[in-house]
């Protein structure tokens, strides 16, 4: 995104709380399954934050508890500064779409973009002028007349976005939207969704399990696991410097190596960590580790270097190379666990040969170091 989007962006913050959504120390308790386990968020005001996590890991959970379609057993929820913990979801300011259409079959396009207007006593003509705007939004005039069942599944889900965006919420949520499109259709929305959310300058909260999605979408991506909130960062900060053995794995690709600390570290700071194997290996501490930790080095099969044997790094012998087109992937054996690393076409490097002993060596900041207890 521009530098130019942030720096206005931010300076609309600065002007009021519009559009911020704060979810504070967030508890949801059904029986004894804890769905959300004391998240807290601050999404800024024209933000777009993925919710992004396994199935099960209380996104949906999350999402109601905003919307006011479920109440927390404890924590707060603000939208622009107000607490609107125990409000009803009509007085919050906010529009929603779902990942099933849900319109009314029998009513026309139109009137399904206008139910909203008429539900806040909004006069005929302004609802059909306000509905038809909307509907030129999502691009799809001309179609106000038809029933929802004559429309495709993208144009559907452009209908009950035109029906979420049509009284100007500050706040939109949205769960899981595109999953039900196939996947040219999903990029497609991907795209004018964030099209849309710009021109608009509304806060977005998107839910998806699809890590792509959230990291092309989003400004900002939340992850959760088993109800907590593992971390929040931009895309890249996500992929570059993932917080949590989970976040590692969770997002892209990470090889895992078992190892302990042979000293102590500070978060950030570079160690050497005795493999699982005999050999040591440079790494940089995800979190402050102490001498002879446990831990587990991530890293990513990109960034796995490949040089001549006994040039240094670690020993690997190639198992396999799988060609596929852009990228081709090399399983190799090592002392520890089975390796990948990634070639991408056009390397310079001759591709190695099954059988081949070469050296694997990495930076160490890419070799991120987790305690596994
Ligand atoms: N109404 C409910 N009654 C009982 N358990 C529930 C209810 N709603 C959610 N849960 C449980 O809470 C946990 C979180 O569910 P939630 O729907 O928030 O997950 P999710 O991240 O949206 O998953 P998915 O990606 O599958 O939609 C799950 O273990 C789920 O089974
Ligand atoms: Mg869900």
């Amino acid at each position: 995104m521009s530098k130019y989007l942030h720096e206005r962006r931010n300076s609309s913050i600065a002007v009021g709380s519009a559009g911020q959504v704060a979810v504070r120390d967030l508890v949801k308790r059904y029986a004894d399954v804890v769905a959300v386990n004391g998240v807290s968020l601050d999404v800024r005001g024209g933000e777009f934050l993925a919710l992004l996590g396994p199935s099960g890991s209380g996104k949906t959970t999350i999402l109601m508890n905003i919307a006011g379609f479920d109440f927390p057993d404890s924590g707060r929820i603000e939208i622009s500064g107000r607490d609107v913990t125990w409000m009803s979801p009509d007085k919050r300011d906010l529009g929603m779409v779902f990942q099933r259409y849900t319109l009314f079959p029998h009513m026309s396009v139109l009137d399904n973009i206008a139910f909203p207007l008429r539900m806040r006593k909004v006069g005929r003509a302004e609802r059909e002028k306000r509905a038809r705007a909307a509907l030129q939004t999502v691009r799809l005039d001309g179609y106000g007349d038809r029933r929802p069942a004559q429309l495709s599944g993208g144009q559907q889900q452009r209908v009950a976005l035109a029906r979420a965006i049509v009284y100007n919420p500050q706040v939109l949520l949205m769960d899981e939207p595109l999953s039900a499109l196939d996947k040219n259709l999903r990029e497609e929305m991907q795209i004018e969704i964030k099209h849309l959310q710009r021109k608009l300058g509304v806060t977005v909260i998107f839910v998806t399990h699809d890590q792509t999605e959230a990291l092309t979408m989003a400004d900002r991506v939340a992850v959760l696991n088993l109800g907590a909130l593992q971390q929040i960062g931009a895309p890249k900060d996500l992929y570059e410097a993932p917080a949590t053995e989970f976040v590692a794995g969770f997002i892209g690709e990470s090889n895992f190596w078992p190892g302990i600390a042979t000293s102590d570290a500070a978060a950030n700071e570079q160690l050497a960590v005795q493999l699982e194997g005999g050999e040591i290996a440079q790494a940089c501490a995800a979190t402050p580790l102490r001498k002879g930790t446990q831990v587990r080095l991530a890293v990513r099969p990109e960034r796995v270097r490949l040089g001549p044997a006994a040039a240094g790094g670690v020993g690997g012998t190639v198992e396999e190379a799988i060609y596929a087109g852009s990228v081709t992937t090399l399983m190799l054996r090592t002392k520890g666990p089975i390796l990948r690393a990634r070639l991408s076409a056009g390397d310079e490097t001759a591709e190695p040969r099954p059988g081949a002993d070469l050296s694997l060596t990495w930076r160490p900041q890419d070799a991120r170091a987790y305690p596994t207890s």
